[in-house]
């Protein structure tokens, strides 16, 4: 959204549409992953964790692009089969090719709710939405570890018809929930939840051929607002329980629905899995 970067988390005005209660003394996952895919919307501290990382693990940045890509395809195959509400919960900073563009490119009238936790997030959302029709689209900040605030909330029902099919997002979310938190029992509420005919849209890190690397790697988040959990491709097929796994089920991210054949370097890129369910 910004031109330029955002400027010393000590030093200079916030930008004009950052809400005042941001926190610019800790890295949000929101902005670091807006910093590897080439974006401005990030402060020093994002930029610092995001080069620990890097550091660790050079790859982290088309993982980065890779799971934004998965992201695009789901939701494409999705509209394409028929569903026309989304709800995109860890939403991330709004780019090209987010949820709502890419859905209302196959039906213009699609409905979208845009959730997440961080506030710098749901600023830009609404930025970015300001002109969009209110009956088609929402922002709502809450946390997908208190599913009853994004599942009773009025704002969400004012878009969304849960007694038809929508497709649940959790892409690049759920590996911020530990198990202690109950990861697979918040994803199971939402499946619960939603119509037959509904989808779950899973993508989430996972260990990778090199082991410890992405460990390694996530200590640029140890200052962040949240960990991150790796899992594997197993843990992330649980998230799938109660629904059916669209082909080829779990598969590591850019597997999934490719759109072009996948070269080496993509095929090494299995540091997170990614799958599609519907709800029957
Ligand atoms: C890596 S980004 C993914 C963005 C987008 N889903 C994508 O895949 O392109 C993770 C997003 O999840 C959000 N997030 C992390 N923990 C969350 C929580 N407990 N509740 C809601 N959102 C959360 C972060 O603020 C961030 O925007």
């Amino acid at each position: 959204m910004s031109e330029e970067p955002l400027g010393q988390e000590t030093g200079g005005p916030l930008p004009e549409w950052a809400p005042p209660e941001i926190d610019r003394t800790k890295a949000h996952p929101a902005r670091i992953y807006d910093y590897l895919l080439g974006g401005k919307d990030n402060f020093d501290v994002d930029r610092d964790a995001a080069e620990v990382a890097l550091a660790a693990m050079p790859e982290l940045r088309a993982m980065a692009r890779a799971n934004r890509a998965f992201l695009g395809r789901a939701v494409r195959h999705l509209a394409e089969a028929g569903i026309t509400q989304f709800l995109d919960i860890g939403t991330g900073i709004p780019g090209p090719g987010n949820t709502g563009e890419i859905a209302r490119s196959v039906h213009p009238e699609a409905r979208v709710v845009y959730v997440d936790y961080d506030p710098i997030v749901s600023a830009h959302s609404r930025a970015l939405l300001s002109a969009a029709d209110p009956a088609l689209s929402a922002v709502v900040q809450a946390d997908v570890r208190e599913p009853k605030t994004i599942l009773d909330n009025g704002a969400v029902h004012a878009v969304l018809d849960f007694a038809k099919p929508i497709a649940v997002l959790m892409v690049a979310v759920l590996h911020f929930v530990s198990d202690a938190e109950d990861a697979h029992t918040i994803a199971a509420q939402f499946v619960d939840t939603v119509a037959p005919g509904s989808a779950l849209v899973v993508s989430h890190a996972s260990e990778g051929h090199e082991a410890g690397k992405f460990g390694a790697a996530r200590e640029g988040w140890n200052n962040a607002t949240s960990r991150l959990v790796l899992r594997d491709r197993s843990q992330i097929e649980a998230f799938f329980a109660g629904t059916e796994l669209m082909e080829p089920g779990v598969v590591i991210i850019p597997a999934w629905r490719p759109d072009h054949e996948l070269g080496a370097e993509e095929l090494a890129l299995d540091y997170g899995h990614a799958g599609v369910g519907i709800k029957r």
